[in-house]
């Protein structure tokens, strides 16, 4: 083969590979951006566990983003009284008490049957602006700040979802809420 003919093929083959390239270090960004969306939006606040580590609480790194753990089991709710304290809370920051009943922080990781593996995008959007599960289910329980997260522009919230789906799967499945009347 000339020299020509192999420099042609060559040009060929980068020309070929470069709008996948594009495609990939884009799709790599949006991740990036979800990430730090995700960081700074306290996500990881609720939706990862807190566990003692040697300098006090500190993430689950091996559970990030998966909820409540099913193998913690709370027992029931303090009775708080009349007030002014409404409200207690696990020490993984995961199982909330309060006049709403009791609710368990979501698995936000792609395992599909735990997970948000089976959602659309359409469907993560739905659920953060209406304050629904799937945008049309029951209503989402504080102290999840739908509201405000709900407020992120189209991008920004694709681009949580599009992180949320990079992370590794974690098979958790969080307990239902518990309704006030049962809870106390
Ligand atoms: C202050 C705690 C808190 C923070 C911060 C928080 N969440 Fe939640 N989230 C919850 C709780 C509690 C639930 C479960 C509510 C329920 O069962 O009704 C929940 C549920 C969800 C659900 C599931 C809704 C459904 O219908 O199944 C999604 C999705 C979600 N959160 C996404 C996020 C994202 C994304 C962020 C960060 C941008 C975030 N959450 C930050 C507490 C929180």
């Amino acid at each position: 083969m000339n020299r020509t003919l192999l420099s042609t093929i060559a040009l060929a083959i980068s020309l070929a590979a470069a709008p996948a390239a594009a495609a990939d270090s884009a799709a790599a960004e949006k991740i990036e951006r979800g990430r730090y969306l995700v960081t700074i939006s306290l996500c990881n606040d609720c939706h990862t566990p807190l566990v003692l580590g040697p300098n006090g609480p500190e993430p689950d790194r091996t559970r990030r983003l998966s909820g409540h753990p099913e193998q913690l089991v709370m027992p029931e709710a303090p009775r708080l009284g009349d007030g002014p304290w409404v409200g207690a809370m696990a020490g993984t920051l995961t199982a909330w008490s309060g006049p709403w009943g009791v609710s368990f922080t979501a698995n936000l990781t792609p395992d599909p049957e735990t997970g948000l593996g089976k959602w659309s995008e359409a469907d993560f959007v739905a659920t953060l602006r209406s304050g629904r599960h799937l945008g049309r289910g029951r209503e989402i329980l504080p102290p999840m700040p739908w509201k405000f997260i709900g407020q992120m522009t189209d991008d920004d919230l694709s681009a949580v979802f599009a992180y949320l789906q990079s992370l590794p799967p974690i098979r958790n499945r969080v307990p239902d809420p518990i309704p006030p009347v049962a809870a106390h």
